[in-house]
């Protein structure tokens, strides 16, 4: 049978600067994501990478006195560490200095410039260096400044290549108003089509004020806009293998922040279309994190670093935190008091004692063995019922990507699992021999609930699902799929478990 396919990407991070938990925010989804659709039997293509040219770089490393190579160079390092130690699952890193990109980069130019829709000319704009983004007069903020970043444009006159963005814009937007889930959410979508309806301008797409970039195809002394360049780094991986382009391409999901929607719901499409490639399916416009003192920003000086995070308190705790905390779309709070309450009350007491009891009782009771069961009463068949619910739930919820809803339902459960040991009381049938069976039975239902719950859990905190498995003593962690999370009952008899080890310890609050 073949095997359905799947492509996600997150946007390629600037290495401007060491990333923030706002940028572990957008990969943590994006991972939580791909990983959802192995587990659900997808060939999952899941791309992140490094959004390396651009005239801030240059003049980044220059005042740094290196060159803007050995410059990202150390930055990015500093990224595949960071997604390394979040468990990030990517398949491949793009970075667009590398020579596989550029090429690529440099055929869809020559491409669309053959077809007539890349032209020479001036260009007169209002250019944001932080954002490397022209603005017209009337897009500035009531200062005269950058509407994003609301940092002071720059006045800038060039000779220029254009891309004929205005060719496309009743084509896109037919496209939009066409396919309802093509921009995600609803209000990104409607943002989208008022921006086109007030008319396209062409894009300006190369410079000649510095050179960190890639060189327009014959004319060496122009470097490709570092949008025109960045965006295409989606299909760098396969753009030369005609079948893995068939298999992945279009995108299914291009998840990115809110600001950079326009790019991708409009420019990149039209580049598409002008190269005569297929449009990716879905752009989905996520929040921002926001502090307690506004969004996070290096020049307001409140971002928060993921690393010492993951030092602190653990990567599983930090990405549970980010899925469960913030409703994708929206604008979340990251606050370090409600990541610990959280962490407390979530991961070490709902989970970690749940896990903690259950195998507890099972060593004391059955010397760690585990079962057959027989018969069930009317508690059990209720917790049973709720195990198959919550993971027919989920996997709606997730195949959605309503992930902080889907969290929230497997932490029901797991609430309901505490109660059930409260309301079925092992310790008080294992003082009775006449009991025995329903003991057997009671204990059963608890580590078949671990079961399924490390399953669900499994997209979400890949190291404590694993964690669950080893103490369950529970083999082929790796091969695990939806549909083992879909029956209640497929917990080995005659099993012997782990002694319990702590998931997560409880933070003091100081
Ligand atoms: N390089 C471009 C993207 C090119 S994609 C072809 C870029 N880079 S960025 O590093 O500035 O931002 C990357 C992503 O991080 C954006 O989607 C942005 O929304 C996201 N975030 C930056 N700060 C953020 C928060 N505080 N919260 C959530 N996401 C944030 O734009």
């Amino acid at each position: 049978m073949n095997k359905k396919n799947f492509y996600i990407t997150t946007p390629i991070y600037y290495p401007s600067a060491k990333l923030h938990i706002g940028h572990a925010y957008c990969t943590t989804i994006a991972d939580a994501i791909a990983r959802f659709k192995r587990l659900a039997g997808y060939d999952v293509f899941f791309l992140t990478g490094s959004d390396e040219h651009g005239q801030k770089i240059q003049r980044t490393a220059e005042s740094q006195g290196v060159t803007p190579l050995e410059y990202v160079d150390k930055i990015v390092e500093g990224f595949q560490e960071l997604w390394q130690r979040l468990n990030i699952s990517n398949n491949d890193f793009i970075r667009t200095s590398e020579p596989r990109h550029q090429k690529v980069v440099q055929e869809i130019f020559k491409k669309i410039q053959d077809k007539g829709d890349i032209y020479k000319g001036s260009y007169t704009g209002l250019y944001c260096t932080p954002c490397e983004s022209y603005w017209t007069e009337h897009q500035l903020d009531e200062n005269g400044c950058c509407p994003d970043c609301h940092r002071p444009v720059e006045k800038v006159s060039e000779e220029a290549y254009f891309f004929k963005l205005s060719n496309y814009a009743d084509r896109i937007l037919d496209h939009i108003e066409k396919n309802p889930d093509f921009i995600v959410p609803t209000s990104r979508r409607n943002e989208m089509i008022n921006f086109i309806k007030q008319g396209l301008e062409d894009l300006c797409i190369s410079r000649t004020s510095f050179d960190w970039g890639i060189p327009v195809p014959d004319d060496e002394k122009h470097v490709i806009y570092v949008w025109f360049d960045a965006v295409i780094n989606y299909i760098t991986p396969f753009y030369d293998d005609p079948d893995r382009f068939q298999k992945f391409w279009p995108a299914d999901i291009h998840l990115v922040g809110k600001e950079i929607v326009r790019f991708h719901s409009i420019i990149w499409p039209a580049m598409l279309m002008a190269a005569d490639l297929p449009l990716p399916k879905q752009i989905y416009g996520h929040g921002w994190l926001i502090t307690d003192s506004g969004k996070m920003s290096k020049s307001v000086g409140n971002v928060v670093d993921p690393m010492l995070l993951i030092d602190e308190f653990s990567a599983d705790a930090i990405r549970y935190f980010l899925l469960r905390e913030i409703t994708l779309g929206q604008d979340g709070n990251f606050n370090r008091d409600a990541l610990i309450t959280r962490i407390n009350s979530d991961l070490a007491n709902d989970l970690g004692n749940l896990l903690h009891r259950t195998l507890n009782m099972i060593n004391k009771f059955q010397g760690g063995i585990v079962n057959a069961f027989d018969g069930e009463s009317e508690i059990d068949k209720s917790l049973k019922n709720d195990a198959i619910n919550t993971a027919t739930e989920y996997k709606n919820l997730m195949e959605n990507i309503q992930l902080s809803d889907a969290v929230k339902k497997v932490w029901t459960f797991i609430s309901r699992a505490n109660k059930y040991i409260d309301e079925t009381m092992p310790w008080k049938l294992a003082k009775d021999e006449t009991q025995k069976q329903t003991l057997s039975n009671t204990l059963y239902n608890l580590v078949e609930s671990l079961r399924i719950i490390s399953i669900l859990i499994s997209p979400l905190m890949p190291s404590t699902a694993q964690k669950i498995f080893e103490q369950l003593n529970l083999n082929d962690f790796e091969k695990i799929q939806i549909e083992d999370a879909l029956t209640f009952g497929k917990f080995p008899i005659n099993h012997k478990i782990n002694k319990p080890q702590q998931l997560f310890p409880r933070i003091e609050v100081k």
